[in-house]
């Protein structure tokens, strides 16, 4: 009796499913992975939803594919982590066209028409640019360097990301304000460890006098301290180590002293998601842009929040 009335329980609920199909980029980084599990954990049978997920291997086109093969499989909805911020016209007009409203993740887009998606939800890159710097300013200030010159170099995220976009804007504002600060070199790294410590190896040998890393994702920075390392130098000593994202690995790195600041981009999404989705469906408005609260984590607040971390 019990296992006919748990069959019978799925039947009705299989039906009343909310079909959500998930573009996602990729799996780059920490951030990427905690963000995936973070939307497979919520889109559950469980929680009402059936989710399609796509991994786009970090290249437009594919993400493009899955959002055509989602309206084919007429979904409920469309969740984009946009992995550029242009070239998206096309196939969210698609989307509207078959009646599939969009929702982005993470990543903002540059559209013309703003109705080709209901809500965005992320973090504030622009932001989180001021808060590297902002921190940067405190740092030297307490170790009595804020009279030096100090040479910068910025490893950058996907070129044309709005992650990558806003960072970079939000450092190079506050840089142009202080003429003490000197960018010496930026290059992309593309999100990854591994770009991230070949990009850093070639400004090591351009530059010997590098004062400060700031690396648009904390694997960049971890590739950029291998780098450092086989340089022969002490990274979050004799280079100022400042990256973005703060998941565990990240924390255990400022606390071992070889990252100085993590600036925080949370990846924990799903759940934001699934409240937008369930106040549309409800037929309530929901914000179309919601920024979240995120914090700047260095050796002063690591300790205490690391046990909390679950990514
Ligand atoms: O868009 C958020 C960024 O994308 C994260 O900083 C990075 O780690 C990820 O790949």
């Amino acid at each position: 009796v019990l296992i006919f009335a748990s069959l019978f329980a799925m039947t009705v609920s299989a039906a009343d499913l909310i079909t959500v199909g998930y573009a996602q980029i990729g799996a780059e980084s920490d951030w990427r992975t905690a963000n995936t599990e973070s939307f497979k954990s919520t889109f559950t049978e469980e929680n009402g939803f059936k989710l399609i997920f796509d991994d786009a291997q970090q290249k437009q086109e594919n993400q493009i594919k899955a959002i055509r093969n989602f309206i084919q499989q007429e979904v409920d909805y469309i969740v984009l982590a946009p992995i550029v911020e242009t070239g998206w016209e096309t196939v969210l007009g698609e989307a509207k066209e078959a009646g599939i409203p969009v929702i982005l993740s993470d990543r903002q887009i540059k559209v013309t028409d703003d109705s080709l998606y209901v809500a965005w939800v992320g973090g504030n890159f622009l932001q989180e640019g001021y808060n590297a710097v902002e921190w940067l300013d405190g740092y030297l200030k307490e170790n009595g360097r804020e009279n030096e010159d100090i040479n910068i170099v910025l490893l950058q995220g996907t070129i044309g990301s709005s992650a990558q976009v806003g960072r970079t804007e939000g450092v190079e504002k506050l840089l142009a304000d202080r003429p003490k600060y000197h960018l010496l070199a930026k290059q992309t790294g593309e999100f990854t460890q591994a770009k991230g410590q070949e990009v850093m190896e070639s400004f090591l040998k351009s530059y010997d006098d590098i004062d400060v890393v700031i690396a648009e994702n904390d694997d960049m920075g971890y590739g950029a301290m291998e780098a450092i390392k086989a340089a022969g130098k002490v990274p979050g000593k004799d280079i100022i180590m400042i990256s973005y994202d703060s998941g565990r690995r990240a924390f255990e790195k400022v606390i071992a002293g070889e990252l100085n600041v993590t600036v925080e981009c949370n990846p924990l999404h799903g759940p934001r998601v699934a409240e937008i989705i369930k106040k549309l469906e409800a037929g309530e408005t929901v914000d179309k842009i919601q920024y979240v609260d995120e914090g700047v984590f260095d050796i002063k607040n690591a300790a205490e929040i690391l046990p909390t971390r679950t990514y």
